[in-house]
């Protein structure tokens, strides 16, 4: 495996990722890890990241020094160049100017990263420090107009630092870079694939199960559903879900649940209708916020109260994945860095006293995809957008009522058939309506209207983090429109929301 140490770079996971994408397994650690920890996990290469700190400023993130002396290929990114050149002896400065965006790397010195490359190519930098002064034994093996020091190597002791990133898209050449550190420096072997992550994960549920039984709650979204398929693999029918009808899901979705999973599956599962129970307690709430909480706490109890009618249940599962476990483990040991903790049943396990299975808590959600399709299961479920836990409840500004989650499944339904005969679904990262909290005046058969407006929220995203939103063509827009004024009770105007992620989030509320 390859080892990314996380000195604070926004991009620790996507260095992973461009190692996995090469089927090698590759694990982010966070700066402060022993190095006897370390060394047990025995990496074949290291990947320094990159950070927002400057080398020279108090607490700035930094790993044991003896690291260098391993004999364990490292690759140095950005701060993690200035951390190696600095530690080994050499010298980092405030650059007199910061280099931001693209740049051309000129190739000083052939490099087995730099292998087949020619004299040069495009790069992406971000840096304010620079490396003026290089440790004894290194040299340097590419420059930029900015930067004389802008790839460096000590070949004798397979250490490389590169200034640019390879791991972001606009390096040209960066994958390869990437590609050629693992397999030509640190000669790694492709043995990271969905089959064998998936014939592990069978047989470490099954030793850590045993003959006892799991529960889980399954919401019909990619992550439940491969994790509930994968435990099933390995310990059958001593799985246990339970789906909630919260009542503020989409049009169909117990049904589609059925169809693309539990058929195939003979899965032990038992549906809990609880719409009434959800709509009492949402009356009159109007507050986001409350909204969400209410909803949370009652899952917990609802899904509590199944759960313990089970007899002899001793572990949870959950589709916790990877980014999940990342971005609530602090790079720095501090809490400063913790960008959010699990969102699932939190809470539950404590209480209930049951041990968590978390299968997929290595896997990026591109993976998860990968792994449900050697699972078997089926694309349409595989490909589903993402839907909330708090489900329509946030896309219903203001008061939530039984017709007024009527009209807003009714009109996400239509829109969602047209997005998927467009042979849109699977390019948008979500596509959905939203019930506004405002009547407008429209005429309709020579009638004058007083009705309900929807808005139309469709977003382009690669992890949710940030969204673009999403360039529906005018004669898709039209048709959605029309077809939810004219078959959707009670509406008669329609909006698009054409606010990116920042400043607006996904969801409205
Ligand atoms: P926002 O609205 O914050 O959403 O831009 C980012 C992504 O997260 C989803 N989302 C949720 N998912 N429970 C979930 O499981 C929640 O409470 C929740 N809130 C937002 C949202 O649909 C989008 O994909």
């Amino acid at each position: 495996m390859i080892i990314v140490i996380d000195f604070g770079s926004q991009f620790n996971q996507l260095i992973a990722r461009r190692v996995r994408e090469n089927d090698v397994y590759c694990q982010v650690e966070p700066a402060g890890i022993p190095i006897d920890k370390l060394k047990a996990l025995n990496p074949q290469g290291i990947i320094l990241s990159g950070g927002p700190s400057s080398i020279y400023e108090d607490n700035s993130p930094s790993i044991d020094k003896s690291l260098f002396d391993l004999g364990i290929p490292i690759l140095g990114i950005c701060y993690g160049m200035h951390y190696m050149v600095h530690t080994l002896g050499g010298k980092i400065k405030k650059a007199s100017k910061r280099e931001y965006g693209f740049a051309n790397l000129d190739i000083k010195e052939s490099n087995p990263l730099f292998k087949d490359m020619g004299t040069g190519f495009q790069c992406w930098m971000s840096h304010g420090d620079s490396a003026i002064e290089l440790p004894e034994n290194f040299v340097i093996t590419a420059s930029t107009k900015n930067t004389s020091i802008a790839a460096i190597a000590n070949h004798e002791k397979k250490l490389y630092g590169l200034q640019l990133h390879p791991e972001v898209e606009h390096s040209i050449n960066g994958s390869r870079m990437i590609r050629h550190f693992l397999f030509d420096v640190c000669n790694c072997q492709k043995n990271w694939t969905m089959k064998s992550f998936c014939d592990g994960a069978v047989s470490q549920i099954k030793a850590a199960v045993g003959d006892k039984k799991v529960i889980m709650g399954l919401s019909g979204g990619v992550d439940s559903s491969v994790a509930a398929t994968l435990i099933h693999k390995a310990i059958g029918k001593n799985l246990f879900c339970i789906f909630v009808d919260n009542g503020l899901l989409r049009k169909n979705e117990k049904q589609a649940l059925e169809k693309s999973l539990i058929s195939s599956l003979d899965l032990n599962i038992k549906f809990i209708d609880a719409k009434d129970k959800f709509l009492f307690a949402l009356k009159d709430v109007i507050d986001p916020e409350k909204k969400r909480k209410i909803i949370g706490n009652l899952f917990i109890e609802v899904f509590e109260a199944q759960a313990t009618k089970i007899d002899g249940a001793q572990f949870l599962g959950q589709g916790t994945l990877y980014p999940d476990i990342i971005e609530s483990k602090s790079a720095f040991g501090g809490p400063t860095s913790i960008i959010k903790s699990h969102h699932n049943v939190g809470g539950l396990p404590e209480k209930m006293k049951l041990k968590l299975i978390e299968p997929l808590q290595l896997l990026f959600k591109d993976e998860v995809r990968k792994l449900g399709t050697q699972l078997g299961i089926k694309d349409e479920l595989i490909w589903r957008q993402p839907f909330p836990g708090p489900g329509l409840a946030i896309r219903i500004m203001g008061e939530i009522t039984s017709s007024r989650l009527e009209i807003l499944r009714e009109a996400d339904a239509i829109l969602l058939e047209e997005i998927r005969k467009a042979g849109l679904y699977r390019k948008l990262w979500q596509s959905f309506a939203v019930l506004l909290p405002v009547k407008t005046v429209g005429v309709m058969g020579d009638k004058r209207t007083f009705a309900n407006c929807i808005a139309i929220r469709a977003v382009t995203s690669n992890d949710a983090m940030t969204a673009d939103w999403a360039k529906l063509p005018h004669d898709l827009l039209g048709i959605i429109s029309n077809r939810i004024i004219n078959e959707v009770e009670n509406i008669n105007r329609v909006v698009f929301d054409i606010t990116s992620k920042p400043p607006g989030t996904i969801e409205w509320e």
